[in-house]
């Protein structure tokens, strides 16, 4: 299924990704087919990607219900540098990247030199699709054509300011993704939880022959380590978190109204300064005081969303397309979170549309690649956008509480939200708002706590601001977790990756390799700076929406 390109290039669109799940799978390799490898309840590993290994994991669709039948983890393995029966082998470490629905295969095939440069080469490093997601089967696939979807996302709000209506609308359609689960995919639906992806964890660190687990989760991958830590802490080998959430909210269903946008207005604010400090031409709406760049940029979004922009080029599929105020600010709402390699571009776009030429901010944007789902004839059915079609069930379908609410109800938690950012408009929608009408809850559920003694101390790390997973939520997770250690990257951006710092690359390498953690109050500086160097040409044609992470560019410059 999910033959797809827009498959990869939507998750993307994910809320809770970091680095790799930001970038379409390039080498993907055409003459391997994962149907082609037999799934099995050990590891069978066979050739594929060049330079790697890939399996098909089997493990029960529901551990809390064992004739529910059985599901296949996709898994890649970038081998390590030294033989398993050498004693410098330190076994798997596994890898997430985000979103929830972000592909790890895709990230460690993607990114394979870099996680070895900075994680170590004595590691088996191991991409896995968690289940429902990517490779893995069954899927979470919900559209019985990428028409279809197209029909499902082109009224969804993706601002939920936009009209009177809009938030009714989220609203209704979080009851209508309801119903399409529960017709199409009922036991996939609930079998998702991010608890069983912490068992299926388990599953494949044993399958390697070993009971401790090596783990490094950035982003929505922190949700699933401390829910690991937290239902296997005797089971923790090496675990660290990066871009963290709040876990205890994350359960209660309460996570993105209560205070993943603590910290965006800050964030937003370093990108503002940022741009009066460089000044022109390193930022092209340079003005002489971050307000005034700021008053510049809402300006262009009132006007906007008062007025939207045609956007008509031939060459594009399809050739159409509006510059609204839903369309600035969701782009406003990535760059906050990538703004090392998106906030020139970004303002390059901004000047374009302030001209007329609104193409620059529709390049890569969300609209856009939900735009281009009819060009997605071909794809294998059924089919998943990788949107909040996906991310719903798992973020939605964790929560130990009723989520579905009244209109009235939605409301108010969204008016909430407002009153910590009004990036809320981008937010709601692809985060919270799906729950409203979701019904399906879990079967494999958390259990544990996340206040225990693990088998070793976790390593937690969080960026100064951060415009998700604000930094406050790494010392509330630490709290709980004897031992472990907080690193504060001092930098902008979501996750650690969002920025370089050699500092960061290598306290991670020092604990993944020797086990050694940061001292605590560790402040790691970023090599990075908003808006320096020379325009990244090669991102801009890439499109605002790619994310370029600082590792890759870090390590480059590094000579790494
Ligand atoms: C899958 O397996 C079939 C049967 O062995 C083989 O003919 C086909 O070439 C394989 N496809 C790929 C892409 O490996
Ligand atoms: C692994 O599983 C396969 C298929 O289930 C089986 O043929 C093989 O013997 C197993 N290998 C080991 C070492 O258990
Ligand atoms: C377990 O799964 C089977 C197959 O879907 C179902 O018939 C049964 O009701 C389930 N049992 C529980 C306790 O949910
Ligand atoms: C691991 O081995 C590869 C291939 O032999 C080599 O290119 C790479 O530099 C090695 N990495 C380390 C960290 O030793
Ligand atoms: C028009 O679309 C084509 C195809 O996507 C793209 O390569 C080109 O850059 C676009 N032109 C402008 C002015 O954005
Ligand atoms: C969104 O709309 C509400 C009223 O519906 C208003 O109070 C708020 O100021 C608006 N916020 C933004 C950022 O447009
Ligand atoms: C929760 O974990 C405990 C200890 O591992 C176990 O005894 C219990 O059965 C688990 N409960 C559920 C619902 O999985
Ligand atoms: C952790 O271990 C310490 C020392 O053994 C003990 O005092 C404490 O109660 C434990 N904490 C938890 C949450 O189990
Ligand atoms: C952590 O966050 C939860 C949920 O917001 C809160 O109840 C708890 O008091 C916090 N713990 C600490 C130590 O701040
Ligand atoms: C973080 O960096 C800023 C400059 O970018 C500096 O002013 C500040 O002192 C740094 N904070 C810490 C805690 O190192
Ligand atoms: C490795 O660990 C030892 C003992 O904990 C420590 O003394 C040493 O500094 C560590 N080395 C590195 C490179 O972190």
């Amino acid at each position: 299924m999910r033959s797809c390109n827009l498959t990869h290039s939507l998750v993307l669109a994910l809320c809770l990704t970091g680095l790799a799940s930001a970038r379409t799978l390039t080498r993907r390799d055409a003459t391997f087919d994962w149907m082609n490898l037999t799934a099995s309840t050990n590891l069978t590993l066979s050739p594929c990607y060049d330079i790697f290994q890939c399996a098909r994991l089997t493990v029960p669709l529901q551990y809390s219900n064992a004739s529910a039948g059985e599901a296949e983890i996709a898994l890649v393995v970038l081998p390590a540098n030294v033989s398993h029966d050498d004693p410098a082998y330190l076994g798997p470490l596994l890898f997430n990247p985000g979103g929830p629905g972000g592909s790890g295969v895709d990230a460690v095939v993607e990114n394979a030199p870099v996680f070895q440069a900075v994680l170590g080469a004595n590691f088996d490093v191991v991409g896995f699709d968690p289940r429902g997601v990517g490779h893995s089967t069954p899927a979470l696939a919900f559209f019985e054509s990428p028409a279809e979807a197209l029909a499902f996302f082109a009224p969804y709000p993706l601002d939920a300011n936009e009209s009177a209506s809009s938030l009714g609308r989220i609203v209704a359609s979080a009851h209508l993704l309801d119903d399409l689960a529960r017709a199409r995919g009922g036991a996939i639906a609930e079998s998702v939880s991010t608890p069983a992806v912490a068992r299926d964890m388990l599953a494949i660190t044993r399958a390697f022959g070993r009971e401790k687990l090596s783990y490094y989760g950035v982003s929505y991958g922190s949700v699933l380590g401390a829910t690991f830590a937290a239902m296997f802490p005797d089971n923790v080998g090496r675990l660290a978190i990066d871009g963290v959430a709040n876990a205890h909210e994350w359960y209660q269903g309460d996570y993105f109204t209560k205070d993943s946008l603590t910290d965006a207005d800050a964030a937003l604010e370093d990108i503002y300064a940022a741009c009066t400090a460089a000044g022109p031409p390193a930022c092209p709406i340079f003005e002489r005081t971050p307000a005034l760049v700021r008053a510049r940029v809402d300006r262009l979004v009132a006007r906007v969303r008062a007025a939207p922009v045609p956007v008509f080029n031939a060459s594009a599929a399809p050739p159409f397309a509006v510059a609204d105020a839903a369309l600035v600010v969701g782009q406003l709402l990535n760059v906050v979170g990538a703004p090392y390699g998106g906030a020139r571009p970004f303002a390059e776009a901004v000047v374009a549309l302030e001209r007329g030429d609104g193409a620059p901010m529709v390049a890569g944007s969300t609209q856009a690649l939900l735009a281009g789902l009819d060009t997605c004839a071909a794809a294998s059915v059924p089919f998943a956008v990788g949107f909040i079609d996906v991310e719903a069930p798992i973020i939605c379908g964790d929560s130990v509480v009723d989520t579905v609410k009244t209109l009235e109800e939605a409301g108010k938690e969204y008016e909430a939200m407002l009153e910590i950012s009004d990036l809320a408009t981008a937010w709601y929608p692809t985060t919270q708002g799906p729950c409203t009408g979701w019904t399906i809850r879990a079967k494999d559920r958390m259990n544990g706590s996340f206040e225990t003694n693990t088998s070793f101390p976790l390593l937690i790390i969080g960026n100064t601001h951060d415009p998700r997973t604000p930094i406050a939520n790494a010392h509330n997770m630490s709290s709980g977790f004897a031992g472990s250690v907080v690193l504060q990257q001092n930098s902008t951006g979501h996750t650690s990756q969002a920025g370089f710092s050699a500092c960061t690359a290598l306290a991670l390498n020092a604990y993944f390799n020797n086990g050694t953690l940061p001292a605590p109050g560790t402040v790691c500086q970023t090599e990075d700076e908003i808006f320096g160097g020379a325009t990244d040409s090669a991102l801009r044609t890439r499109g605002l929406k790619r994310r370029d992470s600082g590792w890759p560019r870090g390590l480059r410059r590094a000579g790494l």
